[in-house]
């Protein structure tokens, strides 16, 4: 399909993990999606990848077929015939890429001398360094794109041995490191609604913010996933990775230009003056119920919930806490970045004032920003209410096709821009600002499903609590 909205050179697509869950639930619809949108470049294939094979490729296509129809609503059976038609599938093991490729050179035979790899490696973190190696024995890395998706190591130590495998086989510049909250369109508004608005830009310090929240609740549980939490846990799930990432939008410094070095440089001293998190105001919890959940080890300490308090030691917001949140089988589902403003120093209004302002942002499919303010409330005398100037983001002046995160994230691979990627200093200093709660993590206190976690998570931020403004 011509696309009329830019020139990209023609790709091969090699999805390691093609028969997996992040491939069936958002990359091949997001692949879909990209094709509908007319964004996907005029000649392309698709080398599906991974160590047992789903069978001929046209069963393979058959398989993707029924996914598509189950992920993508108002399929279009053109846009996916033409997608299906471009796509195989190839076995490789992470010592044995021989075939694999094989079958790329001979795509980009096909394609021609512009065309480039793009490798998506959605693979089980034990095997992550084996397959650069094997990406880089067999030449496919050579100028290739690599999406890496997280973790990212699994500490200090395991990331800095495994950056130094990735830098064995490529360039920072290759490595696409993905987080796919920064793709999402609400998560980058942070920077829109905080650099491009005189009425918010001069607020956004410590003289006038008393503490900043970002809060992720899930009220999904882990089950299905019981074996991936086991080696995971909540803190490495979402802390050192999305909700952090988050943080970084919060607090830095305006980049001079939106682009991959400067934001990315910014970002990445916010990490660096971060304080390395101090275990005792962390909180770990685990609902009741996850012991039963399958692939659980028995008497699992592992946390399913995380709630902290983390301080940025810049000009702009030293001794501002930053308070995160997060965890699963959770009261509500949401991501909320809620800032809390001083309250003017006179006691005019005396018990009258209905609390501090905030202002707040919700960063999920349908993203609003919202500033909680006091105002007179009608009647006869002197006395306050809250109210709500509310901004309805979704509705602003869309896109022709706004793209779902990992849409609008692989089209920038293709793109070759790398400005909502993650870059390997940033990982160090994160893991390095990590690393006292994995030396020494809380002990877990169980919670409700359903619930807002332990006490000890609900007092963590003091009298004033969470906020969550409707829930
Ligand atoms: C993933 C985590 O990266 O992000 C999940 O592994 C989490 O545990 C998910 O549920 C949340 O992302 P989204 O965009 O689906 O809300």
């Amino acid at each position: 399909m011509p696309t009329e909205h830019e020139h990209i050179p023609p790709q091969v697509f090699v999805l390691f993990g093609a028969t997996g869950d992040l491939a069936k639930r958002k990359l091949f619809p997001g692949l879909y999606h990209l094709a509908a949108a007319g964004r996907l470049p005029q000649e392309y294939f698709i080398i599906g990848s991974g160590r047992h094979s789903p069978g001929t490729d046209d069963e393979f296509r058959d398989r993707v077929r029924g996914e598509l129809g189950e992920f993508v609503k108002d399929l279009d059976e053109k846009v996916a015939d033409e997608l299906l038609s471009r796509l195989s599938f190839q076995t490789s093991t992470d010592d044995d890429g021989a075939e694999l490729a094989a079958a790329v050179r001979a795509a980009r035979g096909r394609l021609g001398d512009d065309s480039r790899t793009l490798v998506y490696l959605s693979v089980p973190p034990a095997a992550t360094k084996a397959m650069f190696a094997m990406l880089g024995k067999e030449g496919i890395a050579e100028g290739a794109r690599i999406v890496h998706e997280k973790p990212f190591g699994t500490d200090l130590e395991s990331s800095r041995e495994l950056d130094a495998a990735v830098k064995a086989v490529v360039s920072e510049d290759q490595v696409y490191r993905i987080d796919h909250f920064l793709g999402k369109e609400a998560v980058q508004n942070i920077l829109a609604l905080r650099f491009a608005n005189g009425l918010i830009e001069p607020a956004w310090n410590r003289s006038n913010v008393v503490s900043i929240q970002i809060d992720v609740p899930e009220d999904l549980t882990v089950e299905g996933r019981g074996a991936f939490y086991e080696e995971t846990g909540c803190f490495r799930d979402m802390i050192s990775t999305h909700l952090i990432q988050v943080l970084g939008f919060v607090a830095m410094e305006p980049p001079e230009r939106f682009d991959a070095t400067a934001l990315r440089n910014e970002k990445h001293k916010v990490f660096a003056a971060m304080k390395p998190l101090d275990p005792a105001r962390v909180v770990f919890g685990q609902y009741d119920g996850y012991l039963d959940v399958d692939g659980v080890a028995k008497g699992s300490k592992v946390e399913t919930l995380v709630a902290l308090e983390a301080f940025v030691d810049t000009d702009r917001w030293q001794g501002v806490p930053f308070y995160l949140r997060t965890g699963k089988a959770m009261g509500d589902n949401r991501k909320t970045v809620t800032l809390t403003f001083r309250t003017p120093p006179s006691g005019r209004f005396g018990d009258n004032s209905y609390g501090p302002d905030h202002l707040n942002m919700e960063l999920d499919d349908s993203p609003t920003a919202a500033i909680h303010l006091n105002v007179k409330r009608p009647g006869p005398d002197m006395a306050l209410t809250c109210a709500t100037f509310a901004l309805d983001l979704a509705l602003e002046d869309p896109d022709d096709v706004p793209l779902e995160a990992y849409e609008r994230l692989l089209l920038d691979v293709m793109r070759g821009d790398q400005t909502l990627f993650t870059r390997s200093d940033e990982v160090d200093r994160v893991w390095e600002v990590c690393q006292p709660v994995l030396d020494n993590p809380p002990a877990v206190q169980p919670y409700e499903p359903g619930s807002w976690g332990p006490e000890a998570a609900l007092t963590l931020p003091g009298p004033d609590g969470w906020r969550l403004p409707d829930a």
